[in-house]
C-alpha cells in the first residue's frame, strides 16, 4: 500500500508538471483528490490494514494529500498568471488607430436665420443690441405710447410677472432703452433680436418665439428710406426677384404705420395655396417712429425722425425653408433639425 501511495504521488506530480491550462488542472484534481479519485480510493481500502499499519499508512496518505494540495495551488497560480499575460497580449491596444469621432452638430434653423438677418443689416451699418426678456411694463408698453387701458394692449396677450413687470411681448422696448442711452445724439441705427413671450399656442403660435426689431433715427429720414431698406432686406433674404408692398396699418408707436408684404416666394407672385392666392405674404410691421416715442426718449421730434420695424424670426424661417408647422422648430426632432 505504501508503494501504491508513492506511485500515486509520483504520477500526480508528473501530471501537474505537464499541466498546460487551468482546465487540465481541474481534471487532475478530480482524478486524484476528488470523491472518486485515486488517493481517496486507496484511503477507502485502509479498513483491511492491520492495527499497526493503519496509523502509519494513514499519516503517509495525509502527508501526500496535503503536499499534493499545496503543489496544486502553486501550479494553479502560475497558470493563472500565464493566462492573464497571454490575454493582455491578445488585447493589446493599437494606439495608431483613429479615435472615435465626436459628432459636430450645426446651427438650428432659427439661429441660421437670425444670423442671416444680422448679417444683412450689419452690412447696412446697423449695430446689434439686446434687451432684457423680463421687462418693465414701462418699456414694454408705456414708452411705446401704449398707456394702461389702451386697447392696443389687447393685441398682445401678456404674461405678467407682477403689476409692473412682464415677459416682453415684443422686442420694441429695446427701442426705448437704446434711445435713452444715446439721446440726444444721432444717429440711432440698431437691430435687436431676441426672445419674446405671449399667451398663444397653436400651429402658427408659440408662447415663446423670436423677433428682430429695427430702429433708425437721424435727421431727414423719410418713408422712402424705410421702403428701400425693407426691399433690400427682402431681396437678400428671399431672392433678388422679390418685391415688397406696404399696406396701411396701426401701431401706437409709429405714425404712419405699415404692414409689409413680400411677393410670394413659392409661386413668384402668381397666387398659390401658401399665399392664399394673393401673391403676397406678410412678413413684418413697420412705420415712422411716433413723435411721442421720440419725445419720451429725449429727442426733439422737429429734428429727429426715423423708422422702425419688427419681424418674427420663426415666420421668416418658415417662409425661407418652407416649414408649415412652427412647432417643428421647437421639438428638436433630429430628423427635422438635420435638414438645414
Ligand atoms: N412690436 C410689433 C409686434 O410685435 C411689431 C412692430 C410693428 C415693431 C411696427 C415695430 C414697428 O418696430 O414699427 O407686433
Amino acid at each position: 500500500m505504501r508503494e501504491e501511495l508513492n506511485a500515486i504521488r509520483d504520477d500526480m506530480k508528473a501530471q501537474l508538471a505537464a499541466a498546460g491550462s487551468l482546465d487540465e488542472l481541474r481534471e487532475i484534481q478530480v482524478a486524484y483528490l476528488g470523491k472518486k479519485g485515486k488517493l481517496t480510493g486507496v484511503l477507502r481500502g485502509m479498513g483491511k490494514l492491520s492495527a499497526e499499519e493503519r496509523p502509519v499508512i494513514g499519516q503517509l496518505a495525509n502527508e501526500i494529500r496535503d503536499e499534493m494540495g499545496e503543489l496544486l495551488e502553486e501550479v494553479r497560480n502560475t497558470l493563472k498568471q500565464k493566462e492573464l499575460l497571454s490575454q493582455l497580449e491578445e488585447e493589446q491596444i493599437d494606439v495608431t488607430l483613429p479615435g472615435r469621432r465626436v459628432g459636430r452638430g450645426h446651427k438650428h434653423p432659427l439661429t441660421l436665420v437670425e444670423d442671416r438677418i444680422k448679417e444683412i443689416f450689419s452690412a447696412m451699418g446697423y449695430v446689434v443690441e439686446e434687451g432684457p426678456e423680463v421687462e418693465l411694463d414701462h418699456y414694454n408698453f408705456e414708452r411705446l405710447n401704449i398707456p394702461k387701458d389702451h386697447p392696443a394692449r389687447e393685441m398682445q396677450d401678456t404674461f405678467y410677472v407682477s403689476e409692473d413687470v412682464v415677459l416682453r411681448t415684443h422686442t420694441s422696448p429695446v427701442q426705448a432703452r437704446v434711445m435713452d442711452r444715446i439721446s440726444p445724439h444721432l444717429p440711432v441705427k440698431i437691430i435687436a433680436p431676441g426672445k419674446v413671450f405671449r399667451r398663444d399656442d397653436d400651429a402658427t403660435h408659440s408662447p415663446m418665439f423670436h423677433q428682430v426689431e429695427g430702429l433708425l433715427i437721424d435727421e431727414n429720414i423719410t418713408f422712402a428710406d424705410l421702403k428701400g431698406t425693407l426691399l433690400e432686406f427682402a431681396r437678400q433674404m428671399f431672392g433678388e426677384d422679390r418685391k415688397i408692398r406696404l399696406r396701411p396699418s396701426y401701431f401706437p408707436f409709429t405714425e404712419p404705420s405699415a404692414e409689409v408684404d413680400v411677393s410670394c416666394m413659392f409661386c413668384n407672385g402668381a397666387g398659390c395655396r401658401l399665399c392664399g392666392q394673393s401673391g403676397w405674404i406678410e412678413i413684418l410691421g413697420s412705420g415712422m417712429v411716433h413723435p411721442k416715442v421720440l419725445e419720451m426718449a429725449g429727442y426733439d421730434p422737429e429734428k429727429a425722425v426715423g423708422f422702425a420695424f419688427g419681424m418674427g424670426i420663426e415666420r421668416i424661417a418658415m417662409l425661407k425653408y418652407g416649414i408649415d408647422d412652427m412647432r417643428l422648430l421647437f421639438e428638436n426632432d433630429l430628423r427635422f433639425i438635420r435638414q438645414f
